[in-house]
């Protein structure tokens, strides 16, 4: 197994320790005490560490919960929950003011960020019922139920009226009733109080992931990602919308396989954690406009046409078995508002997670996916708007491209068969340096001379088309020639160009320049890939200090696990959702211009 350099401080002892383990467990096999007073079950803050140097990883839901953003911004994480996978160092400890924890379920002192208290919505309360009997036998059994919960029978669906003669009986009147709000969603014969789980869910045009979360503590214990098989009828949004659009039928389908892939994934984290389907409760779901539309079966023609109207915006509860989704029938699945045709829930779902509506500074969050969206604000006014990227930074349309996945290109390690958005980015980065691209994207055959003989080698004419051969057959384990083509560069410019001037836009309409903005985060799956000082070199982000620009991992994800995890976090969803300002980029005079220029690369 691969091992990595970890510092610890003030110790300073360097341990080599193995890629993946997590701090806090490399901590403790080198000897140095960490204190771990829940476990390392992330439900406390014992086990902070401040990292000092290194590569900072996304923070987890846990490190978000009790550390707060504002300290997970400073580099604060939590042992326990953190994987070393580069060199670091971190210091142990590091004395904080206690004040601005965010300590669950407490009293928030003046000037602290504001607590995030797990209060999913979901109880579980033990009941003791009386069943009807010979003497007293003019009632039912819900009246007996009504009678023990305090609820009255619209409370309680036709489905649940189904299962409560067993569920009465089977433990003589024992049975535990799950409820959201007055909603009565099961009763279980016997005590099954300590068993709620939840699902936060991001459905991307490229990507689905869904993770498993008990509702009482906050923990994940499952997750898991797939492609979107949608993407069989169309890589981007507006090729999906195309597909369906007027045609029930293919919309229908696009339904069916988003539905049926859910299905997949809840089978999965159930059978990866021992967890049994019927438990979960809740749902929380966020995707852009037209996925969500697709999921809940509403036509998304009219989003694909100007105005870009969507049908509905704002939040929506309803039952798992509406959607057929395998999780207990009555289960409330919580979709999260929506902004605009091309900035939907996940874009809100960025702003919860960053909590970009309370802070004082301006930052931005640009959330780099297929549909690429970026917000800029702060407290005072948030704007949005959608960069549609594509599906080429993913590596759909690049000869060699392919999606970040095993084998794929990463940063540059010219050591597997294609090369994903991150390699791909790595790469311009380093051939612009070279001088092999110039400012427009060109790959520049007139200047070979001025370029190392092995380098200037690499530069070809394939056909009618220019390319650089990034490896050749046994090179750094390719098996066949790797090339990057001309047009594969155009494809990034497109992309990068559209998520540079989405931010560019916001800018300007803000009266935002660069050294007002305080922070820059990146968000999405493949955010997290991205190597920054590649990103800034190519101009995908706007000229930041790299100090200024963090990954903040899958924050639409994040989101959607916050309003899973807090009602008062959903509610602020909806808050959000309708404080942000949609800027409509197409319709702004300045937006070719400023689209163009971002497609060229910085003069270095
Ligand atoms: S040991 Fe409690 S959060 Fe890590």
């Amino acid at each position: 197994m691969a091992t990595v350099a970890l510092t610890l401080l003030p110790a300073r002892l360097t341990l080599q320790v193995d890629a993946g383990a997590t701090i806090l467990a490399s901590a403790h096999g080198g000897g140095v005490d960490i204190e771990a007073t829940c476990g390392g079950r992330g439900r406390c803050t014992s086990c902070r560490i401040k990292f000092v140097s290194g590569l900072i990883p996304p923070p987890t839901i846990m490190d978000e919960l009790q550390l707060g953003d504002a300290l997970v911004r400073e580099g604060y994480r939590l042992s326990c929950q953190c994987r070393v996978t580069d060199p670091i160092t971190v210091q142990v400890s590091p004395p904080v003011d206690d004040r601005s924890f965010q300590i669950l379920g407490a009293e928030r002192p003046p000037g602290a960020p504001m607590p995030v208290a797990i209060d999913a919505g979901v109880d579980k309360t033990l009941v003791r019922v009386s069943l009807p009997t010979e003497e007293h036998h003019q009632t039912s059994d819900l009246e007996a139920l009504l009678a023990a919960v305090g609820r009255s029978p619209e409370d309680c669906s036709p489905e649940v009226l189904k299962t409560l003669p067993q569920a009465l009986r089977r433990h003589e009147g024992e049975a535990t009733v799950a409820s959201f709000g007055r909603r009565i969603l099961s009763v279980e014969p016997g005590d099954t109080h300590l068993l709620a789980f939840g699902l936060a869910v991001d459905v991307g045009t490229t990507s689905v992931v869904t993770t498993l979360m008990e509702l009482a503590s906050g923990e994940q214990l499952a997750s898991v990602s797939s492609l979107n098989p949608q993407a069989v009828f169309g890589g981007d949004l507006m090729s999906r919308i195309a597909f369906a659009q007027f045609d029930p039928g293919n919309l229908r389908k696009l339904q069916t396989r988003i539905v049926g892939l859910l299905n997949q994934h809840i089978e999965q984290v159930c059978r990866d954690s021992g967890v049994l389907s019927k438990w979960i409760y809740k749902v929380v779901i966020v995707g852009n406009t037209c996925m969500h539309h697709v999921l809940l079966g509403i036509d998304p023609s009219y989003v694909g046409l100007a105005p870009y109207a969507p049908v509905m915006r704002h939040p929506l509860t309803l039952a798992a078995r509406e959607l057929f989704l395998k999780v207990n029938p009555e289960a409330r699945v919580c979709l999260l508002p929506i902004v605009a045709g091309f900035v939907g829930a996940d874009a809100v779902a960025v702003a919860l997670a960053t909590r970009m509506d309370e802070s004082t500074e301006i930052r931005v969050a640009v959330d780099i996916g297929t549909n690429g969206e970026v917000l800029l604000g702060s407290r005072e006014h948030l704007w949005a708007c959608s960069a549609p990227a594509g599906p080429a930074l993913e590596g759909a349309q690049i000869r060699h491209g392919m999606r970040a996945a095993l084998g794929a290109i990463d940063r540059v390690g010219l050591d597997g068969q294609g090369i994903c958005g991150s390699g791909l980015i790595d790469a311009i980065a380093v051939l612009l340096d070279a001088g092999v691209i110039d400012w427009t994207g060109l790959i520049d055959l007139d200047h070979l001379d001025r370029l190392p003989p092995p380098l200037a080698s690499r530069v070809i004419m394939r056909g009618e088309e220019r390319a650089v051969i990034l490896a050749r057959p046994g090179e750094s384990g390719a098996t066949q020639e790797l090339l990057l083509t001309q047009d594969d560069i155009r494809q990034v410019q497109l992309c990068k160009g559209a998520i540079a001037s989405g931010a560019a836009m916001l800018q300007r309409i803000a009266g935002v320049p660069e050294d007002k903005v305080a922070e820059l985060m990146l968000a999405g799956g493949f955010g997290n890939y991205l190597s920054i000082p590649s990103a800034l070199r190519i101009g995908l982000i706007p000229a930041l200090p790299e100090s200024r620009v963090r990954y903040v991992g899958n924050a639409a994800l994040m989101g959607a696990q916050l309003a899973l995890l807090s009602e008062v976090e959903r509610g602020r969803a909806e808050t959000i959702a309708r404080s942000i300002e949609h800027v409509s980029l197409a319709a702004h005079p300045d937006f070719q211009d400023v689209f163009v220029d971002c497609m060229n690369f910085p003069r270095s």
